[in-house]
């Protein structure tokens, strides 16, 4: 029987089309092709400038940048998120303060946000997971209120909405990843969005040394190489193109989980309205005790799962973290991602539900 990934790339011959038109173009560095993906980029999440640069770590770091945060300032981050959520935080030269999750959207805390701040507090980065956002409305007035930025690390978002509007364009900068497993993807990268024009500005200059002009060898501004290249935007265009389509399968294919696993007493599945939420991984929490064993047995059957990610105080770089996590810690233990490529049939997902009911009924049988 076929092997099921927990996740792979999806690029065919549209991607192929739009690589050869770029490269008999003879320009494959940032250019027309660029800005063209930006542009679209730009209208789909419904901002008004967008920015594609090297990764979504990266553009976190930029997004710091853009908004004068570095050395000696804190950006507060949740403790459940991808390590790059605070890693971004450190490249800016900035100190991430971990805080907990809220329970039901395994979002960052508002509460424990507002608690956290400091007189070093600069921002506060929201971080989607998922799909699924945090409070928006209440940390946007927190922000304000305390005369502080929100940027939002969205690159799990793309496709994903909190009340209408798009995740990653709630506050000053939104920062989203296209590395492999997301639901587009071009091989790496990262966009960041903005309203604001004088940030956009910051942005593309950051991004280019610091030029005062494209092309011109005056630097205004501290600045490195972090721009994106046409073969890369060559990849974002095809996969914008099929991007709605996916984000609307990942929806079906959320919901069709939902609907075979519900009734499994040891499963837990994580609130999410598909109004809103397109989950880019498929999720579910399972009893600590059965997690592994559970990501073993499967792997066993052919199909591929991972557990979530740490905590992120758990993991060395950032052991020197004090403070409490109760939910960080709970998800972290008991989250398994399952398979949650956009081209898997509803027949997969079937046999996958079908092993995962039998792995339950055989471990409470043994007890
Ligand atoms: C929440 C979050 N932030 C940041 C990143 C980093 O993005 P990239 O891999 O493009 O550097 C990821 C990547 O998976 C992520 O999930």
């Amino acid at each position: 029987m076929k092997r099921i990934n927990q996740m792979e790339p999806w690029v065919g011959e549209e991607e192929k089309e739009e690589l050869v038109k770029t490269i008999e173009s003879g320009w494959i560095t940032e250019a027309g092709r660029t800005k063209e993906f930006e542009r679209l980029f730009a209208n789909y999440v419904g901002s008004q400038y967008a920015s594609a640069v090297n990764n979504g770590t990266l553009s976190l770091a930029i997004g710091l940048m853009a908004l004068g945060i570095g050395k000696g300032d804190e950006v507060i981050v949740p403790d459940f998120t991808m390590i790059a959520s605070a890693n971004g935080v450190k490249l800016a030269g900035a100190e991430p303060v971990l805080v907990d999750i809220d329970r039901q959207t395994l979002c960052l805390d508002v509460a424990a946000a507002e608690a956290a701040i400091t007189s070093k507090t600069k921002a506060i980065m929201p971080v989607p997971l998922n799909g699924r956002s945090p409070d928006m409305t209440g940390l946007m007035i927190l922000a304000q209120k305390r005369s502080i930025f929100i940027l939002e690390d969205a690159a799990q978002a793309l496709g994903s909405r909190c009340q209408g509007k798009h995740l990653g364009t709630w506050g000053e900068i939104g920062s989203f990843s296209l590395s492999t497993p997301k639901v587009i993807t071009t091989g790496q990268g990262g966009v960041l969005v903005t309203n604001n024009e004088e940030l956009y500005q910051r942005i593309v200059k950051i991004k280019d040394f610091g030029r005062r002009r494209r092309s011109e060898d005056y630097h205004e501004i501290l600045g490195y190489n972090f721009k994106f290249t046409d073969i890369q935007a060559a990849l974002g265009l095809a996969q914008m193109k099929k991007l709605e389509w996916r984000v609307n399968r990942k929806k079906e294919m959320y919901h069709l989980y939902r609907e075979l696993l519900t009734d499994v007493d040891q499963i837990e599945l994580i609130a999410t309205d598909l109004e809103q939420a397109s989950p880019w991984f498929i999720d579910i929490l399972v009893p600590a005790e059965t997690r592994d064993s559970l990501i073993s047995f499967l792997d066993q059957q052919g199909i591929g799962s991972r557990p979530f990610y740490y905590a992120i105080h758990t993991m060395p770089p950032y052991a020197y973290i004090q403070g409490h996590f109760p939910n960080s810690e709970d998800v972290a233990a008991r989250g398994i991602w399952l398979p949650s490529s956009t081209f898997l049939t509803d027949e997969d997902i079937e046999r996958v539900c079908q092993e995962i009911r039998q792995f339950f009924r055989t471990t409470s049988g043994r007890k």
